[in-house]
Formats: C-alpha cells, structure tokens, sequence
C-alpha cells in the first residue's frame, strides 16, 4: 500500500498540467464557442488526475515524518483543488457561469501554485520553491534568503555558526524544527529559540555534553537518531558542528577567533577553501622590493641573491664561493638591505668574528648559516637581536658554552646546529632550558 503513496510527486505533475491547459485555453479561446468540448474535457481529466494524486498523497502522508501544519493545509489545499475542478468541470456548459469562468480558472492556478509550493516545501525543505526565484518573488514569498558561501577567503569574515554549521543544520534538520513545526519543542530556525532548546531543554554546550550532538552521533538504528529521515549530517558536517559547540556554541563567533585542530584545517580547506594555517613570520610581514641595480652590485660582491617567491621580496643570499673576492669586505654590503634578507648562506666563506656586526643587523632574518667559519665566542653577542631567527647553523666552528648566555636571547629560534663546535652538554641543556621547544643539535658528542 505504501508503495502507490510514492508516485504521488510524480502523478500530481498531470493535474496542475491539465488545469493549467485549461485555464489557458479559457484565457486565450474561452468566447469561442468551438473550443468550449475541449476545455470541459481538459478540466475533466485535470479532475481524475487530481482526485488520483489526492490519493496517493494521503497514504504517503501516512509514512509520517511531515510538518503536521504544512502536511494539514496541503493535504486540504490539493482536495479542494480536485473539490473546484470538479464543479468547473460540471458547470462549464452551463450558459450563466460563462461570465465567472476566467476568474474561476484564475483563482484555480492560484491554488495549485499555493498547493504545490506547500508541497515542495515539505518534501524540500522550507524555501525550496522561491530558494532560486528572482529577488521580487522572494520578497512576496516572505523569503528572506539562504547563505549560499561555497567559498571563502578570509577567516575574519566567516563565522562558523551562520556561514558554517547553519546551512546544513538548515538543510537536514530545520524541516521539523522550526516555527511551524516544533518537533520535540525544538525550533533550530532563530538563534535564540536554538539556544533556548527543546522541551527537555538545552541542546547545545560542549560536544561532549550536547543532545544535539548526542543525537547526530548516536547509532543509526536508534529511534532517537537525528535526522529520523532524509540525509544524516557527514561525517565533516559533524566534526564542524562539534567544533563550533566545544568552541562555547557562540552563534557570532568568527572562524579566526577560534582554535583550529589539524582536522578542522583540513575540513575548512577542502569544503571551503579556507586556509586558517597559522601564517609564518615571513607570510605576514611584507618589505618593499630591492631594484635590480643593487641586485646587480651584490652580485658583483659575490652573492648569489634570489627573490624567495614572485610576490613576496625578502631574498636567499648565499656567499657563491668567488676565490678573487673577500666575503668579509662583502657583508658590510648587506646592511643596505637589511630588511629583505631572509635567508643568509654564508658556510665556508671564510667569514670573521668582525663581520658579524653587519650580519646581526639583518633584522629580518629566519636562517643564517656560519657553519664552516673561524668564528670563537667573542663577538657573537652582535646577533642576540635576530629576533625571528628560526635557523641557527653554527656547525664547525669555535664558539663554546660561553656563546650559549647570548645565543639563548635569541627566542625566536627552533635550530641549532653545534656539531663540531666547542660547546658541551651542558651548553646545549643551558640552550633547552632557555628556549624550550628549541631543537639543539650537538651530533655525534650527544648522549
Ligand atoms: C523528519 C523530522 C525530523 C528531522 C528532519 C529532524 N528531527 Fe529532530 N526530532 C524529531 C522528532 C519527531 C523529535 C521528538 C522525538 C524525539 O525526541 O526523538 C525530535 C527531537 C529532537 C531533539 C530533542 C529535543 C528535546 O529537547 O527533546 C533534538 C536535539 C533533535 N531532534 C535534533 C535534530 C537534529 C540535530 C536534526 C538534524 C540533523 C534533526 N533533529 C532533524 C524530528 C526530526
């Protein structure tokens, strides 16, 4: 028996086909006498259809799961429809309805228009009919719109709530929990009903905690699994919901102002396009380009210089190993752009503990490799304020314990190279004890 209930979305295409038909025929021929048989014979099929897809509707109708509301006037709304066409169809030859027919027909496409948007609303989702429709329509439908984000750019403007969760909440849940239909007194369509919760009361609180997690998560077999019918939340859907609940269920809160877990990075990339990966010191800040005539004289110094990337103008300098040319006579040449360089290479160039005076002004720098270098501990204080130095390759060279009191100023910094240098265990659990997430590498002496 419930089998025929779901060919009513199907069958009731003929009625609202054939009832149009005739309201047009009415409208365009309905003074001419000839086609008068062909309009009663329209309306007459439009009649059988209707009463067919009535009843169709009735035993889907009996599945359950409807608006109890919208299923009560739709449900009235398509009987009448049949009720109507009936009686047109009766009195169409009657000479005194004659004036009243085109009115009739009218009032007619109105109805099914009313009773099939109720319809599409039920099996849809709220708005599905007008979600599409031009501005002006929407506006008579009292429709107010749907987010419609696909992708995002910037994690200040997004707000997890609204832009994140609501659309699918919206998509799979509000259907039976809204202000027509409260199903278990819950109406997830405002914010503050939300938060208000259903009638055992609060749904949201941390993931752990909440019913409205609870009930996404539990088995599917349960009867108390949400959503009882239709599509069930992804398993992404459900990792954002999670998130936006552990982070305090704020209906404002913005992406950016919240923790984002790998898996959230992940799922906010791949659904959104939202890149929320904390951004490097050299992401962020951004320096004037350096003109190509001072490229071209630190070339001629005897530096390989290179732009780290086509937008963005910090450089990687190395030390090309030119026997003619002295690097120490070079360095001082650096200072000129200081805030570009980025990344320094100066291994085996011969560099002196005096030319690290220059070298320590380059305050933008993130990796510096002396390795390699008659370096000792004397001047090595002259690099305490490379503030965003991450890199530190000291390799080979003479420094010792003593470095460490000005080495450990640089707070900045996650490696540190000491192999074949003269600093000791101790040096290096100075260093750790310092910088605690620092990496100290002091090679085959270790352990
Ligand atoms: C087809 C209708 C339908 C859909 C769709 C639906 N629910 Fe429900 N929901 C119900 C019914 C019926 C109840 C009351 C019975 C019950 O508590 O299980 C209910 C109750 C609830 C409750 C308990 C409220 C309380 O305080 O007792 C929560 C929470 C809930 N639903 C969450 C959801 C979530 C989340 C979704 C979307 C993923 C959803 N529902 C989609 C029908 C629906």
């Amino acid at each position: 028996m419930d089998w025929i209930g779901r060919f009513h979305p199907v069958i009731v295409h003929l009625p609202i086909g054939m009832l149009i038909l005739a309201a047009l025929l009415q409208l365009f021929w309905g003074k001419r006498a000839e086609w008068q048989k062909f309009i009663k014979t329209t309306l007459m099929i439009g009649f059988f259809a209707a009463i067919i897809a009535c009843i169709c509707g009735w035993v889907l109708a009996n599945e359950g799961g409807y608006h109890d509301r919208s299923l009560f006037i739709h449900r009235w709304a398509g009987i009448g429809v049949a009720i109507v066409a009936f009686l047109m169809w009766r009195w169409h030859t009657k000479k005194e309805t004659a004036r009243y027919r085109t009115l009739a027909h009218l009032a007619m496409v109105g109805g099914l228009a009313y009773t099939g948007h109720l319809g599409g609303n039920m099996t849809h989702g709220i708005g599905y009919t007008v979600e599409d429709a031009p501005g002006l329509l929407q506006k008579m439908a009292g429709y107010d719109g749907r987010p419609t984000h696909t992708a995002y750019s910037d994690p200040d403007s997004v707000r997890i709530y609204h832009d994140l969760v609501k659309p699918f909440v919206d998509k799979k849940c509000t259907t039976c929990h809204n202000q027509y239909l409260t199903k278990g007194g819950l109406d997830v369509s405002s914010d503050s009903l939300f938060r208000e919760g259903g009638r055992n009361g609060d749904v949201l609180g941390p993931a752990a905690e909440s019913e409205f997690y609870r009930r996404v998560t539990m088995d599917d077999y349960s009867r108390k699994f949400m959503p009882p019918k239709g599509d069930p939340l992804s398993y992404q859907e459900i990792k954002l919901l999670g998130w936006w609940l552990d982070n305090g269920s704020d209906f404002d809160k913005t992406v950016a102002e919240a923790e984002h877990p790998k898996e959230i990075q992940a799922i906010l990339m791949d659904r959104y396009g939202l890149d929320t990966k904390p951004k490097t010191f050299l992401e962020k800040t951004k320096v004037d380009p350096v003109s190509q005539e001072i490229m071209d004289r630190l070339t001629a110094l005897g530096f390989g210089v290179n732009q780290l990337a086509q937008d963005n103008y910090f450089l990687d300098v190395r030390w090309r190993d030119v026997d003619t040319l002295n690097v120490n006579d070079a360095i001082p040449a650096l200072e000129e752009v200081a805030p570009n360089v980025a990344w320094l290479d100066l291994s085996k160039a011969g560099v002196q503990d005096g030319s690290l005076s220059s070298i320590g002004k380059l305050k933008n720098m993130v990796r510096l490799k002396l390795d390699n270098n008659e370096i000792t501990d004397q001047n090595i204080a002259d690099l305490n304020g490379l503030q965003h130095l991450e890199s530190l390759n000291l390799y080979n060279t003479q420094v010792t314990d003593a470095a460490i009191s000005e080495l450990k100023k640089l707070s900045g910094l996650k490696r540190l190279y000491l192999w074949l240098s003269q600093v000791t265990v101790a040096g290096k659990e100075e260093m750790e004890a310092a910088i605690p997430e620092i990496d100290v590498n002091l090679g085959i002496t270790e352990g």
